[in-house]
């Protein structure tokens, strides 16, 4: 009897094909190679100082890899011309680990930026699309706010906001829960995860936040700074039961919980 055909697999959205990555002559990792498929929570981690930034940094064109190739749809990103990479750049929304908002602009007037850059949209079209986003993120009517009059929390919603004013297919955060409190980074983490969904939209986060990436990771990569590449790929959950690797487990269990999964809780 011939075997059941296994379960088509969506496509692949992104690939880091051979990736050697650092500044200069520094080099902080070596051949990353990694698939991400349309639809999937990509959790980047490692310990701190391991390359988890360097790599979001190569992968959405900050820095330029010292050798290999980052591809979307299978066209390559590394090796594009301006204007294509600009276009390819155009469907990502990006959330740098320092993504601070403009302090001196409101928030609607920050959400308002990629449109106004990248659209020909009129004022009052924008403006509407800038109170529809601030909404999703829950800071409907807080749009003539400025951003230091607000918690960190919101701050961070409101960078989600500007991130997908223009619809995108790919989102990018670098460890977007940092110094918040648990409540506020649980929220985020669903929200997240909400929007992905309703956007359709691929995801890739760096987080060593051990709640968020069981709850939200449906694949990884895990980069060792001991060895200067990546030593494991595959859900979180996977990795957790199935890795022999110290380095990873450690990552994992770490903080003596003896279920950091939440599994059952
Ligand atoms: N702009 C830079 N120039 C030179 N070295 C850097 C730069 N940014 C980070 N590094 C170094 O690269 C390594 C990886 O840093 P990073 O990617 O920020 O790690 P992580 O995000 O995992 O904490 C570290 O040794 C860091 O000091
Ligand atoms: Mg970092």
């Amino acid at each position: 009897m011939p075997k059941d055909p296994p379960a088509p697999e969506r496509e692949v959205h992104i690939e880091v094909r051979d990736l050697d990555m650092g500044y200069g002559d520094f080099v902080v990792m070596r051949k990353l190679g990694f698939q991400i498929r349309r639809g999937d929570v990509f959790i980047i981690m490692g310990g701190s100082g391991s390359g988890k930034s360097t790599l979001f940094r190569n992968m959405t064109g900050l820095v330029e890899p010292l050798r290999g190739d980052v591809l979307y749809g299978g066209e390559s990103f590394t090796r594009a011309e301006p204007e294509r990479r600009e276009a390819m750049l155009r469907k990502m929304g990006i959330l740098y680990q320092q993504g601070a908002l403009w302090s001196s602009l409101t928030l609607a007037e920050n959400v308002a930026l990629p449109l106004q850059q990248y659209t020909r949209l009129a004022a009052h079209e924008i403006a509407e699309i800038v109170e529809l986003k601030l909404s999703l993120v829950g800071l409907g009517g807080f749009g003539d706010f400025m951003p230091g009059e607000i918690s960190g929390g919101m701050r961070k919603r409101a960078g989600l906001a500007r991130a997908i004013a223009l619809d995108p297919e790919i989102l990018f955060f670098d460890e977007p829960s940092a110094g918040l409190d648990p409540i506020s980074s649980k929220l985020l983490d669903d929200l997240i995860v909400e929007l992905s969904q309703s956007l359709g939209a691929t995801v890739v986060v760096v987080t060593h936040e051990l709640a968020s990436l069981f709850a939200i990771g449906t694949n990884g990569v895990f980069l060792d700074a001991e060895t200067r590449t990546m030593i494991a790929t595959g859900s979180p959950r996977d990795m957790l039961e199935h890795s022999d690797q110290k380095n990873v487990r450690a990552f994992l269990t770490r903080g003596g919980s003896g279920n950091p999964t939440g599994v059952g809780q």
